[in-house]
């Protein structure tokens, strides 16, 4: 029933750019959860605004559709300053980055999605250009060759990625706050919901936002796409007000069981806990045993299954935990509970 560009819980930046833009909070107000992060950066800010000077740059790390690109875009408008949003894969030569660096203003926040996707050649450029705010090339070839450098307005960079762990240590050194977003709670989930559900001029039942906020792996972009969903078949059934039976119904016709996974998730445990014996196997191994991309299953589905102690990660690979197996009805195998005492006794 998932295939691409139906799934839920992959982003395909479609059909939901549009609704996501209208769900996304404008201000730290609108902002739900995140508490450290949001009074640390407060905090900064304001800093920043007393002196009369820009924010430090900000990396902003944490799985898919936590709310990073919605952070950069508060930050700015915060700080009264305008955004310049581009993306690592989409700056391909120095070149283009060193025009986006001298069309800014001063103040202004310079945004790059998936900052880990720069090419090296591109961000040896930013590193001058955040720590001197200035731009340094080098002019001609051979021994006529020298080194130019232009004053740039001084700005904010706000850096955003899945994996921190991707990126160069001279790239990471150059952010003065390293920002961890975490997965949010099912209250803040479900305060996510009943804010969406007032923009988009919905009602639903307190027990139906709780619901929703239950099954969508601590995600806030996967709380608004389930909750549009819910309301479809609420809709389709005439009621004016979502109830808790309508979500039951709609996320089980959608296949999200009552902890948020959906058909891929089970597949790679059942994979991991038949094929491999529990494991622990190769994350690449187990993406192909499920005709899957081994990176979506890093970035999207793992991050939620490490955080319900299904999974745990060993220098080997990875490892179906005690939890998995009760969550599929499985018994663990002798030569399992091995390995997860093994496991357990080092960490
Ligand atoms: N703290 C929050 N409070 C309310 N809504 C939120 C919050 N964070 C995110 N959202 C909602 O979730 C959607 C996805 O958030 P966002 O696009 O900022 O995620 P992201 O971390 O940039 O994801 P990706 O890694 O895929 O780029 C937003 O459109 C917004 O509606
Ligand atoms: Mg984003």
């Amino acid at each position: 029933m998932f295939d691409e560009e139906e799934s839920l819980i992959v982003s395909t930046k479609t059909e939901y750019d549009e609704v996501e833009n209208v769900l996304r909070p404008k201000s730290m107000e609108g902002y739900v959860g995140q508490e450290k992060v949001k009074t640390n950066l407060s905090v900064f800010m304001q800093a920043a605004k007393l002196r009369g000077e820009p924010l430090d740059h900000v990396l902003l790390y944490g799985p898919p559709g936590l709310g990073k690109t919605t952070l950069a875009h508060i930050i700015a408008a915060e700080m009264g300053v305008q955004i310049k949003v581009t993306s690592g894969p989409s700056i391909e030569k120095s070149g283009d980055l060193a025009a986006i660096l001298t069309n800014l203003n001063e103040g202004d926040v310079l945004f790059i999605d998936e900052i880990h996707r720069l090419n090296h050649n591109v961000e040896e450029i930013l590193y001058p250009a955040m720590e001197d705010f200035s731009l340094d090339f080098i002019l001609g070839k051979g021994p006529s060759a020298r080194s130019v450098q232009i004053p740039l307005k001084r700005f904010t960079l706000v850096g955003a990625t899945t994996r921190a762990g991707m990126l160069s240590s001279p790239l990471r050194d150059r952010f003065g706050v390293i920002c961890r977003l975490e997965m949010y709670s099912v209250d803040e989930l479900a305060e996510i919901v009943r804010r969406s559900a007032l923009t988009l001029g919905t009602e639903i039942e307190s027990s139906a936002s709780v619901e929703v906020a239950r099954r969508s792996r601590g995600t806030p972009r996967i709380v608004n796409r389930l909750l549009k969903r819910v309301r479809d078949f609420s809709a389709v059934m005439n009621h004016e007000i979502i109830t808790l039976e309508d979500t039951k119904h709609a996320l089980d016709r959608l296949e999200i069981d009552e902890l948020g996974l959906d058909n891929i998730d089970i597949r790679l445990l059942t994979s991991m806990i038949d094929k491999f014996g529990g494991g622990p196997v190769g994350l690449e191994t187990l993406a192909a045993t499920i005709n899957e991309d081994g990176n979506t299953i890093e970035d999207v589905y793992e991050p939620y299954l490490l955080q319900l102690g299904f999974i745990s990660r060993t220098p080997r690979g990875r490892m179906a935990m005690p939890k998995a197996y009760e969550h599929l009805g499985k018994t663990v195998s002798p030569k399992a509970k091995k390995q997860i005492s093994l496991f357990d006794e080092q960490n």
